[in-house]
């Protein structure tokens, strides 16, 4: 896929792939300053634990260019923004690992100016990028190998290039057992309110020719029940110490569904997603998003005025009905991953 986040140093100016518009419109949106990253991340521009961590890092950077350098004040308006940054979503754990990387840089050279700073964090930023990606491709190596030639594979939300800095959590799995000459047809659950499987996920495995088939959310049981399901995929936005893992609203019905069935369901999930410092999913914030999300359908209303809504973003499943995470270290029965809290 072409890259969806692209950095321009040059201009200080973040591009992003719109991805509220997808798939019918390819635009992008730019971030000329914390203000515009800060709306690109709540309005979800862009969108997904992995990509929203890298955007962070590129976003401190654009920060750094828009103060004044000269200003008696320059830390502490630095300081605001980068606080303000981290407070942008709450569930997805790696948008606060990434500020907090960042300020560490900052914490460890007090010496550096605000010129030397943002040099040092644009470094910092692109390689956290490449370094996304390459933790992708060998989550990807590992987790290909739990599926088989032929198998058909169920996905939950968007866990692919798009919600990462390239190639996919989920979808990398998938993607690299493709590569490997294995056949793979994916069921991408529709994903509502937002709608990520049926736009984001459909629209990545359709340009990788990958067969993929849209089903309703409220499909899964039923296509559990024909046997149409051999695996089960999906991201994470935040993992606890305990392997209890969130990910998008919907993904708990999927895995107890999968429980019922037998069938395999694992958790692609890069360590910079995994939350040791987090007991158990039962302290994983759960963001709660505007309404209008499930009362409209693009610009029309479906629900009547009056109706309160309730739109929890996030779900946990509970460790047990966790298979197995794929990680860059390799396959993780979640209840041995405590054991590598500090590697
Ligand atoms: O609200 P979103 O679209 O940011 O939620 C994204 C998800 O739940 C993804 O499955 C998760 O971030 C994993 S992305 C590799």
């Amino acid at each position: 896929m072409h890259p969806h986040i692209q950095f321009k140093p040059a201009v200080n100016e973040l591009h992003l792939l719109d991805q509220r518009l997808l798939p019918l419109t390819e635009d992008w949106f730019v971030c000329r300053n914390m203000a515009d990253i800060i709306t690109a991340l709540k309005e979800m521009v862009i969108r997904g634990a992995p990509a929203i961590g890298v955007t962070a890092a590129y976003g401190c950077c654009i920060a750094a260019g828009t103060i004044d350098p000269n200003s008696p004040s320059w830390q502490a308006e630095l300081d605001a923004q980068l606080t303000e940054l981290a407070q942008a979503r709450p569930t997805a754990v790696n948008l606060t690992w990434a500020v907090t990387l960042m300020r560490q840089t900052w914490q460890d050279h007090p010496e550096m100016d605000l010129k030397a700073l943002r040099t040092a964090w644009i470094t910092q930023a692109v390689a956290m990028h490449r370094h996304d990606e390459d933790v992708n491709r060998e989550m990807g190596r590992h987790g290909a190998a739990l599926l088989r030639d032929g198998d058909t594979v169920m996905t939950h939300c968007n866990a692919g290039a798009l919600a990462t800095g390239a190639y996919g959590t989920a979808l990398g799995v998938i993607r690299a057992a493709v590569e490997s000459g294995k056949n793979i047809a994916v069921l991408a659950n529709e994903t509502r309110p937002f709608l990520q499987g049926a736009r984001l996920t459909a629209y990545e495995l359709a340009q990788d020719h990958i067969p993929v088939t849209v089903c309703c959310d409220n499909a899964v049981g039923l296509l559990m029940t024909k046997g149409k399901v051999q695996a089960v995929v999906v991201g994470a936005d935040r993992v606890a110490a305990n392997g209890d893992a969130a990910n998008k609203i919907g993904t708990y019905t999927v895995a107890v569904l999968a429980k019922r069935h037998g069938v395999p369901f694992y958790v692609a999930v890069p360590f910079s997603t995994i939350d040791f410092a987090t007991p158990s999913g039962a302290e994983i914030p759960i963001e709660e998003r505007t309404p209008r999300e499930v009362t409209h359908i693009q610009d029309r209303r479906i629900s009547p005025e009056s109706v309160p809504v309730l739109n929890f973003a996030f779900d946990v499943t509970p460790a047990e009905l966790i298979t197995a995470l794929i990680t860059e270290k390799g396959v993780i029965k979640p209840s041995d991953l405590r054991q590598y809290a500090s590697t």
